[in-house]
């Protein structure tokens, strides 16, 4: 059956970090690997009041009905006023509601790729964007900090295809944690200019920041210099999954007016519009305690990467060096050159059960064999602790 796939399936292989969270539900594992949120944190029984509210006489044909690819209005509002507060100047009209961020990371390769287009992107980067954007058969190439002195070769390297866009997420990143400051965006907005390509920033860790100053999202940035968001090339994915909930499967993008128009039409294609009913509980749940509840999810995490970053400071050998992120969920290490992250982490599930994901998967290149990324959204301290003790006694034997 294999023959009759299109080209595109060749490119799209099973992610190496679900196929190791299915290993790691063993017990007595202390798992880094996976970065996702501590489940102990979902607001659960808002959640359970929402939907109750939302299955009850006045609005449960609305929540089980079909509705619009654009998404529950009330949610879009509550999203353009989110966006407000983060520096972003839009309406309920230049929101479109997606399954998860994810969705849109999908469609907007859709959107922009033909075969042969470049996407420019972080080595490392998030893998899911890698995955999403190579079903559309793109050649990737580095997004490199530091302006536009790279335009024309980027143009250059890119051959009969155009460049498209770059993808980054500027705070926070996944898998490093490394953030973007101000003058890397200013130079990645002029970048975007000289290449005449769109720019998708990737928020999903916005919201979580644990110190220093917060810096204007990359869209904000770019309103500022233009005074109108249908003149703007960036385009904002959000997300509730790192917030609230992942489950659920709500995220939305902000963007110029043709962006979301283009993206409805391919929603209305792909899966007609997101749940309704999950849509209106995360209207209800953000509206009551989303402020509430931020900084109790800001606090946990923040003890748990200060736990790691002692931890690594106090057990790694020398020659092993790591990030110090301001917020998200990841600390990115990289092992002497020579060092091998997969075989690194084989031994450490072997002999010490720790499990983490080798940071080759995030570089499109196949590089980056020394690299390792930790999570720490998803153990306490003291597991913490514990597992990178357990680590440095790996690293050093
Ligand atoms: C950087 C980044 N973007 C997007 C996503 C997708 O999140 P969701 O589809 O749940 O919004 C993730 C999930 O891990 C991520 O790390």
């Amino acid at each position: 059956m294999h023959q009759l796939f299109a080209t595109r399936a060749a490119r799209m292989k099973a992610s190496e970090i679900r196929e190791l969270l299915k290993l790691l539900d063993q017990p007595g594992i202390i798992s880094f690997a996976g970065g996702i949120p501590d489940p102990a944190l979902f607001p659960a029984e808002a959640f359970s009041q929402a939907f109750q509210q939302a299955l009850g006489a006045g609005s449960r044909a609305l929540a089980l009905q079909y509705s619009v690819s654009e998404g529950y209005m009330p949610l879009r509002e509550w999203i353009a006023g989110h966006m407000r507060q983060i520096g972003i100047d839009c309406g309920p009209d230049d929101v479109l509601i997606t399954s998860g961020s994810q969705q849109a990371l999908d469609y907007l390769g859709k959107l922009f790729l033909s075969p042969g287009d470049t996407a420019l992107v972080g080595w490392p980067t998030y893998l899911g964007a890698l995955a999403a954007f190579n079903a559309y058969e793109p050649r990737f190439d580095r997004l490199r900090a530091g302006g536009n002195a790279g335009a024309a070769q980027y143009r250059a390297a890119a051959g009969p295809g155009a460049v498209k866009y770059a993808y980054l997420s500027p705070d926070f990143a996944n898998p490093t944690g490394e953030t973007v400051d101000r003058q890397g965006r200013e130079a990645l907005l002029d970048l975007a200019e000289e290449l005449d390509c769109a720019l998708i920033e990737d928020g999903a860790y916005q919201a979580l920041r644990y110190d220093g100053q917060a810096i204007p999202p990359i869209l904000a940035l770019e309103l500022a210099r233009k005074g109108d968001l249908q003149a703007c090339r960036t385009i904002y994915c959000g997300s509730f999954s790192k917030t609230l909930s992942p489950g659920l499967r709500v995220g939305w993008v902000v963007a110029a007016r043709p962006v979301i128009a283009q993206l409805v039409l391919m929603k209305q294609a792909a899966d007609l519009h997101s749940a309704t009913i999950n849509q209106m509980a995360v209207h209800q749940v953000a509206q009551t305690c989303f402020d509430s509840h931020i900084p109790k999810v800001r606090a946990t995490y923040r003890a748990r990467r200060d736990a790691m970053l002692a931890a690594l400071a106090r057990h790694m050998p020398e020659g092993v060096q790591w990030t110090r992120p301001e917020g998200g969920m990841f600390i990115w290490l990289t092992l002497p050159p020579g060092a091998d992250g997969a075989q690194l982490l084989a031994r450490a599930l072997e002999t010490v059960k720790v499990a983490f994901v080798p940071g080759q998967a995030f570089h499109p290149d196949g590089s980056g064999a020394n690299t390792i990324r930790l999570s720490f959204s998803n153990s306490d301290e003291a597991t913490i602790a514990e597992g990178i003790a357990r680590l440095g006694t790996v690293l050093r034997g």
